[in-house]
């Protein structure tokens, strides 16, 4: 079922006290008359400031609810309750970090594989008219030769845990609209940043080592001098717009089929730290480290190709480097306070 943004919907997104679903949430309240249900798991209660330090949030709670529930379990039926009718489910819980998942993998599959099948299975028993949102990764196709970007139905080649558990969950997206007919459509998106992401993040991770005058690792290929004769990109969009390409596509989208939502714009990482440190105004400290010793399971390069969402007709709201700018500001404000 399509839906439009002036019409009264109601929405489902889990993974509510996360990053993204920050600016999803912020997103959807100012550009839509939709009804949020947001979905969090008990342990991250204390990640909800995120969401309620919001300005806009604040402003519009009569339109946003939540419920306590986690997806490696059914949920049971006065969640359900509470949940109430839905028009849409975006499902964006998974746990996602990837140096976690290559020490716990187990707990990835239980997150991201067994949470995908909870989130579809209430769909397929109590919401079967419903649009389902399956939010994946540009991770799942693993590490991009230069150059090549990859099309949505290309080949996965998932480099650690968390990827792997993402391509389980895209799977099961297909699986249940082959087997069932559901209306799931799957997305693979870029490197996200913006206001009010985890600190273990690059771009956070950044200010606060710029911040604090310490020194930021960039993982790139030495010779044997050590000269760096590589670094690794990656692309960027800001979570206002991805919150915007899955709102395009809740209306705009076909049932079943997969599209990638791409960032704006492809940096080295040492370029990207440059970036940053250049908008908060203090000089920066990098040192060189080869990958290949030092981190396993991570790729130099990810690509992927967004011509079917522009063919479809989604333009990016939110411009890179205002949006870059604005966030360093919002980030560096928690320091002067
Ligand atoms: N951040 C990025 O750059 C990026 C890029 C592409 C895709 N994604 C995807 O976007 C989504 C959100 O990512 P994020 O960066 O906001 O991560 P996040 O870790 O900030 O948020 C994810 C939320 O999901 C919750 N969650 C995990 N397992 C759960 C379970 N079993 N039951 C209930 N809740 C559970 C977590 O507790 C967390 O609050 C994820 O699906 C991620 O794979 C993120």
């Amino acid at each position: 079922m399509e839906l439009r943004k002036d019409e009264k919907k109601n929405v489902l997104i889990t993974g509510v006290s996360g990053f993204v679903s920050r600016h999803f949430v912020e997103h959807y309240l100012t550009n839509t008359n939709w009804n949020i249900v947001g979905m969090a798991r008990l342990s991250n209660v204390g990640d909800m400031d995120r969401l309620f330090d919001s300005k806009i949030v604040k402003e519009n709670k009569d339109r946003l609810r939540w419920v306590y529930h986690d997806l490696k379990y059914d949920i049971p039926a006065h969640t359900r309750e509470k949940i109430g009718g839905l028009d849409a489910i975006i499902h964006l819980a998974s746990n996602s970090h990837v140096d976690r998942s290559i020490t716990y993998p187990r707990q990835f599959v239980e997150d991201n594989v067994l949470g995908a099948v909870s989130a579809l299975e209430f769909l397929r028993n109590y919401h079967p008219n419903a649009r389902f949102i399956n939010f994946g990764t540009d991770e799942i196709f693993g590490s991009a030769p230069d150059g090549y970007n990859y099309k949505e139905r290309d080949r996965w080649n998932p480099s650690n845990p968390y990827s792997a558990s993402k391509a389980g969950q895209i799977a099961l997206g297909i699986a249940y609209h082959n087997t069932y007919g559901l209306d799931i459509l799957n997305t693979y998106t870029m490197n996200i940043f913006g206001e009010g992401q985890d600190k273990e993040k690059f771009v956070p991770l950044v200010i606060d080592k710029v911040m604090k005058g310490e020194k930021i690792t960039i993982h790139s290929k030495l010779d044997s001098d050590g000269n760096v004769e590589d670094v690794g990109t990656r692309f960027w969009l800001h979570g206002r717009n991805s919150a915007d390409a899955v709102m395009y596509l809740l209306e705009h989208g076909v049932k079943g089929e997969h599209y990638n939502v791409v960032g704006d714009i492809e940096l080295r990482n040492d370029v990207m730290a440059k970036k940053i440190a250049g908008y908060i105004g203090k000089p920066i400290d990098m040192q060189y480290v080869d990958f290949h010793k030092t981190r396993p399971g991570h790729d130099r390069r990810y690509g992927l190709d967004g011509t079917k969402l522009k063919e479809l007709g989604w333009v990016p709201p939110v411009d890179f480097e205002k949006s870059l700018e604005k966030t360093v500001q919002y980030e560096i404000a928690k320091y002067n306070t």
